[in-house]
């Protein structure tokens, strides 16, 4: 029986989207049947560009949302649209991959959550993308496994000067951005989260922030996040997104049996390191580091070559293809991503308790209160 081909409508073919179509048009699974893109020029270049008639461009989102042949809605536009564009396609009955931030003001986050509630059939993702990056699979995996014991302290950064250069200027715009958390902090809260998640749950978000200090970010880029969590133990996330120099995604957690260290600007081999009582008898080890592991006698503690590490901003290295891949599957599956809006709630609560928090200069605690909330953002 021939597969039935699920049918995308795609949505911002910028630097991002250009890319996850790409991914798409070189699926089997998957035909993109419309394009949305506001800068015609553009879109017609890169439907060229992946291969794809031009043809396929339409003028207006309402063409997507109201065509009946459409299964799935994927947005790449600019953060502000995501929600808007999210919730028509929802109301729609269409399953929605949106980049993140899953939306800009709570009022919209809140309406994706009870929306996605609703309808149930519905699947959707919000792509916070280290989720797929393979380093972040294994160290999900060892603490799962107890490798390091009880984690007590983890320490997850988000330092990257984003990408402003050309049309990508909106990113400075707060009513287009929103708040920094959501244009890239939030992914080092995904990590924090997916990697504490089978020992605890965050109970409590104290936070401060910063105006910019180098380029002209209306909204505060330099955020100090810390997340306490259900064991009594502590999270805590430098972000900026002002300036770097480079990508910076420093992890480092310290366990009652063991500690992790990633340091995304040290050369390959140094990237890593870890101790387990278990599997290192408590020797610092450099897992990428073959030659060392097997000088110290631990041969089963190399990781893969084609093992992936978090460490550029570069769109094109990013796991896309993972990413586009997981979402099909879903599909196909009829099963709910581990970042569905629902789903990855707590990672956008995180970052709506912090703007609470670095205002009101208390901790704010999680699950957030929705009312209180509510009213907090309709004064902010
Ligand atoms: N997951 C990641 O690591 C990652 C990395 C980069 C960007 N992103 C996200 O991807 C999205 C796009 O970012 P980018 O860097 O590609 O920006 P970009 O400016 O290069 O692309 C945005 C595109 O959307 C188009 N557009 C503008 N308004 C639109 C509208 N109302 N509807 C449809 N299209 C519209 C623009 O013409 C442009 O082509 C952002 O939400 C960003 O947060 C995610």
């Amino acid at each position: 029986m021939a597969m039935n081909k699920i049918k995308i409508g795609f949505v911002g073919a910028g630097w991002m989207g250009s890319v996850q179509l790409k991914r798409l048009t070189e699926r089997d699974d998957v035909e993109v049947l419309a394009l949305f893109e506001v800068n015609k020029e553009r879109g017609a270049e890169v439907l060229k560009s992946v291969g794809l008639s031009p043809s396929l461009l339409v003028t207006d989102y309402n063409h997507i949302v109201n065509n009946p042949d459409i299964d799935a809605v994927w947005l790449v536009s600019p953060n502000s649209f995501h929600a808007p564009q999210a919730i028509a396609a929802m109301k729609a009955g269409k399953h929605v991959f949106s980049e993140k931030p899953a939306a800009t003001t709570f009022a919209d986050f809140c309406t994706e959550i009870k929306l996605e509630k609703a309808n149930p059939k519905l699947i959707t993702f919000v792509d916070y993308i280290l989720y797929f990056d393979s380093m972040e699979q294994r160290l999900r995996d060892m603490v799962a496994a107890g490798d390091f014991g009880d984690i007590t302290q983890i320490q997850i950064n988000y330092r990257h000067p984003v990408n402003i250069a050309g049309d990508k200027v909106w990113k400075l715009n707060k009513n287009i951005m929103g708040d920094a958390i959501g244009m890239g902090i939030n992914h080092a809260i995904s990590v924090m989260i997916f990697a504490m998640a089978s020992q605890a749950k965050p109970i409590g978000v104290y936070a401060t922030s910063m105006p910019a200090k180098v380029r002209g970010f209306e909204a505060d880029p330099i955020w100090n996040i810390m997340i306490h969590f259900d064991n009594g133990s502590t999270g805590f996330c430098f972000g900026n997104i002002d300036n770097g120099n480079g990508y910076d995604a420093f992890h480092s957690l310290y366990g009652t049996d063991g500690a992790f260290a990633f340091d995304s600007q040290q050369p390959r081999p140094n990237k890593v390191r870890y101790w387990s009582s278990s599997l290192t008898q408590g020797k610092w080890i450099f897992p990428l580091d073959r030659k060392q592991c097997e000088e110290q006698g631990l041969e089963n503690c190399i990781w893969p070559d084609d093992t992936t590490t978090p460490d550029s901003g570069n769109v094109v290295e990013h796991q896309t293809g993972s990413a586009v891949g997981h979402f099909i599957d879903c599909i196909k599956n009829n099963a709910k991503s581990p970042l569905s809006f629902v789903n990855s709630q707590v990672i956008g609560e995180i970052g709506w308790a912090a703007q609470i928090s670095a205002a009101v200069k208390q901790p704010v605690a999680l699950p957030l209160d929705w009312t209180n909330a509510e009213r907090f953002f309709e004064n902010h």
